[in-house]
């Protein structure tokens, strides 16, 4: 749909600029009274157009697709589990740790979703404690865009351009803290990379199946709006090496922000950043009782998605955790536009929102209590609250790529499990 573009918000260069002294503090810009006052009315008004084009675009996903959101099960297991243990290690940048990490992304890929590219982006930069030595900092970037789409365009009609793709965005950062020696970072953020791995798994499928009746339907290349595709970010050097300032932190998503703002390429979108369809960041997730915030007022639709998608799981028992105190991890759908404020944690997003990109921010506020200390590890997980975030986040992009009707029964392929216990033996040794 090409007037998603018009989603893209004229209001975002408002929240660059802020400052703070640690990745805790809130970022808050101080435009002039009035300005602030006209961005506000200009953005409620925006706002409430886009809530009411974006509904008509989505339809929500089944109770029958729903069901068919496969947990992740005992893969989530911080002891044995296949998509997260082998990365409940130090993954200090440069570090044979990272390079484990790194490699347990790259041979989940290729082993089990082979229709996944994976373009590394790699990059070099100096830190406050590593003195006059290079870091290497090394994002990964795993990309299911639909197959007419070809790199080489210009064979007509039967093919569309990488530049007519807009791309839902996932991304997590795999690095971790480089003091306190030993940390661990479980939701900082091993977790969230071990629920996009399964949100990668579970979707494959039906993108294929999705593709191919389109394909068949001869709808596809549609030749006049945006494709739709899907990417994941592992991006490393999120974390402050000494304490968090604009050049020591976001190592990674600077750089990546920067190469993909000036990459040109043909199409609807001139560039990767622009391809952007929305970059949702999860952060800090799998401690108990989590609370995430609606952060911007220009994704509140998008985060409703993910409410609603909650909301319906729980309704037809599909999570686990009890939503306390009618306390669900995203309480904040009936957020009205005037009680949004500038505040916003600072995080791989930044670099991207300064941009003009539109962001979703899966954070909790407060933060967990482990936060930053050695207790960010596996036993401080919440195994339920970790499964949860895995389904939830699941059925948000399933719904978002339009699969209704391509989830396949069957939770999980034998070939999956299979890989899966190979791969825990193996990482065992
Ligand atoms: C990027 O760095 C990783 C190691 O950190 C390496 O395996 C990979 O081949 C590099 N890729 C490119 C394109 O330079």
């Amino acid at each position: 749909m090409a007037h998603c573009k018009t989603r893209r918000n004229p209001f975002v260069a408002a929240t660059g600029g802020g400052s703070s002294s640690s990745s805790m503090t809130t970022g808050i810009t101080r435009p002039t009274k009035h300005r602030r006052h006209h961005l506000l009315l200009l953005a409620v008004l925006v706002y409430q157009l886009l809530a009411a084009t974006t509904a008509r675009a989505y339809a929500p996903l089944s109770n029958v697709s729903l069901a068919r959101i496969p947990s992740g099960g005992a893969d989530l297991d911080a002891v044995t589990g296949a998509l997260l243990a082998p990365i409940l290690i130090p993954r200090v940048p440069g570090t044979a740790g990272s390079e484990k990490a790194q490699r347990h992304f790259a041979d989940f890929f290729a082993h089990h979703l082979p229709l996944w590219t994976l373009e590394w982006h790699n990059s070099t930069a100096t830190t406050p404690a590593t003195g006059h030595m290079l870091v290497p900092f090394a994002n990964l970037v795993f990309r299911r865009d639909p197959p007419w789409v070809i790199a080489e365009a210009g064979a007509g009609a039967a093919t569309a351009a990488p530049g007519d793709v807009a791309r839902l965005t996932l991304a997590a950062h795999y690095d971790s803290l480089y003091r306190p020696e030993g940390f661990v970072g479980a939701v900082d953020s091993a977790a969230p990379c071990a629920m996009l791995l399964h949100v990668a798994r579970s979707i494959d499928a039906a993108l294929t199946s999705k593709w191919d009746a389109m394909r068949a339907a001869g709808h596809a290349p549609d030749g006049l709006e945006e494709e739709k595709g899907v990417q994941i970010l592992f991006l490393d050097g999120e974390e402050a090496w000494v304490s968090w300032t604009d050049s020591d932190s976001l190592y990674g998503s600077r750089a990546l922000a920067q190469t993909w703002e000036t990459t040109e390429h043909e199409g609807i979108f001139s560039t990767p950043l622009q391809a952007i369809s929305m970059f949702v960041l999860l952060d800090l997730l799998g401690a108990p009782g989590p609370r995430v915030p609606s952060y911007f007022a220009q994704t509140h639709w998008a985060y409703q998605q993910l409410a609603a998608a909650e909301e319906r799981l729980r309704k037809l028992g599909a999570l686990e955790t009890e939503a306390s105190n009618n306390h669900p991890f995203l309480p904040e759908a009936r957020k009205r536009p005037e009680q949004f404020t500038r505040g916003f944690v600072q995080d791989d997003h930044v670099p991207f929102m300064e941009r003009g990109v539109d962001v979703l921010h899966i954070i909790p506020t407060p933060f967990p209590d482990v936060w930053h200390t050695l207790d960010d590890d596996g036993a401080h997980l919440d195994p339920p609250t970790v499964r949860d975030w895995a389904t939830i986040m699941t059925a948000f992009v399933a719904e978002w790529m339009e699969l209704d009707g391509f989830l396949p029964p069957v939770p999980l392929p034998e070939d999956t499990k299979k890989w899966a216990k190979t791969y825990t033996e193996k990482s065992e040794l």
